[in-house]
């Protein structure tokens, strides 16, 4: 197959482990027979140095005619100071909107190398298996008015949900849950805002196309106590914008780190943007040791949900999967013994986990 990719680096580590993606998705395409054609753009920071906007014209269109999009991540305090409009995170949230992409899907599953990685007792940790699905075009983010008044002492956010969001978002939900367990938490803050209300009206009022699915509403305090003292209760959480946003940097100690964590970011049509969870990490950017694998699952996740290479996708899975059981790991695992590598280190690891794997495809197939 022949894809055009986009490849948005952006900011901080999000430079470093773009590389990593790139070198995995070569290896994919030499040995499935797959073209693979990368287009490198600007946004964030990188964008604001260069072309004096976080998100230019010419990386929309390019996004836009692209099969997919890959993204690193974008900020750091070098733009802290910008107006809000003109932050490198206004880009990111910027071509999310202009491409559609309403569903963030941020699945939470522990490798079992790293079980004793996570702060949590193994007991607890042990089996987890989530898919996060976040709002991700609208709520608190994009509401408006959003601005600064009476002399910059009084600030306004709005938090604006059309129903027609909100339907689309559950119902990716549901038919999210119908291909896993299907048990569904929704999580609102319904004892409080006239949004979480609506939000919960409506999936009650889906629940009813989906019988096969059962259906639990969480109010998001309990929710994020829950996460941590007894993740194996949960198989799809779906949530609004800010609350996903929360609930996932919260679920990823359940792997042992945010580096760990891939995202889809996708609408229904199946365009995708995929990006780890993580942001540009600044207090490790340039030292060469940002952990790369949520970067490279969310490749995986790339050929899987826009391309329909579930093999291909598992075969990355599962290099990773076995690059963790030699003991390899970047230092954000705390882990007691193990082989402690770099970003590169580890990234070659996994490719030769590839090459190892299909050399031995081949030998079967002869
Ligand atoms: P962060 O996710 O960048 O970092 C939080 C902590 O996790 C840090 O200690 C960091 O070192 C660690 N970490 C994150 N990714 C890692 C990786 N791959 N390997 C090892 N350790 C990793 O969050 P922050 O520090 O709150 O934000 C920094 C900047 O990133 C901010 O400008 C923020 O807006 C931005 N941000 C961007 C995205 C994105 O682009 N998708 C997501 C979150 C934050
Ligand atoms: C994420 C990030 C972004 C978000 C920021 C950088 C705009 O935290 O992708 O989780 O809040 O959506
Ligand atoms: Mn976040």
């Amino acid at each position: 197959m022949n894809k055009q990719i986009i490849l948005l680096p952006g900011d901080g580590v999000g430079k470093e482990i773009m590389e990593s993606a790139k070198l995995v998705l070569n290896v994919i395409a030499s040995e499935y027979g797959h073209n693979f054609t990368f287009h490198q753009h600007a946004i964030g920071g990188d964008a604001i140095d260069h072309y004096g906007t976080p998100l230019p014209e010419d990386t929309i269109n390019a996004c836009q005619h692209a099969d997919a999009v890959l993204l690193g991540a974008v900020g750091g305090g070098k733009w802290d100071s910008l107006p809000g409009h003109m932050r490198p995170e206004k880009g990111l949230l910027g071509i999310r909107k202009k491409l559609g992409l309403f569903a963030n899907l941020r699945p939470v599953k522990g490798f079992a190398p790293l079980l004793h990685a996570s702060p949590l007792k193994e007991e607890i940790v042990k089996n987890s298996d989530i898919l996060i699905i976040r709002e991700l075009t609208g709520g608190l983010y994009f509401g408006q008015p959003s601005e600064r008044r009476e002399n910059g002492n009084a600030v306004v956010d709005t938090l604006y949900y059309h129903r027609s969001e909100m339907e689309r978002i559950i119902d990716k939900a549901f038919q999210s849950a119908r291909l896993r367990n299907k048990q569904l938490t929704s999580v609102d803050k319904a004892n409080v805002l006239e949004s979480s209300r609506m939000w919960r009206e409506i999936v009650n009022e889906k629940s009813k196309d989906y019988p096969d699915v059962t259906v639990e509403h969480l109010l998001v305090d309990a929710a994020a106590m829950k996460l941590i003292t007894r993740p194996n209760h949960f198989d799809v959480i779906v949530t609004e914008n800010l609350f996903g946003d929360i609930l996932s940097d919260e679920a990823s100690v359940l792997t042992g780190s945010l580096g760990m964590l891939p995202s889809a970011s996708v609408r229904s049509d199946g365009v995708g943007l995929y990006e780890p969870v993580h942001g540009s990490a600044p207090d490790i950017a340039g030292k060469g040791i940002a952990n790369p694998l949520g970067m490279i699952l969310s490749a995986a996740m790339m050929l899987k949900y826009s391309f329909g290479m579930e093999e291909e996708a598992e075969e990355i899975e599962e290099a990773v999967q076995e690059s963790l059981e030699q003991g390899y790991h970047t230092p954000d695992l705390q882990i007691k013994g193990g082989k402690q590598v770099g970003t590169k280190e580890l990234t070659e690891i996994v490719v030769d986990n590839l090459t190892t794997k299909s050399v031995s495809n081949s030998i079967c197939n002869m």
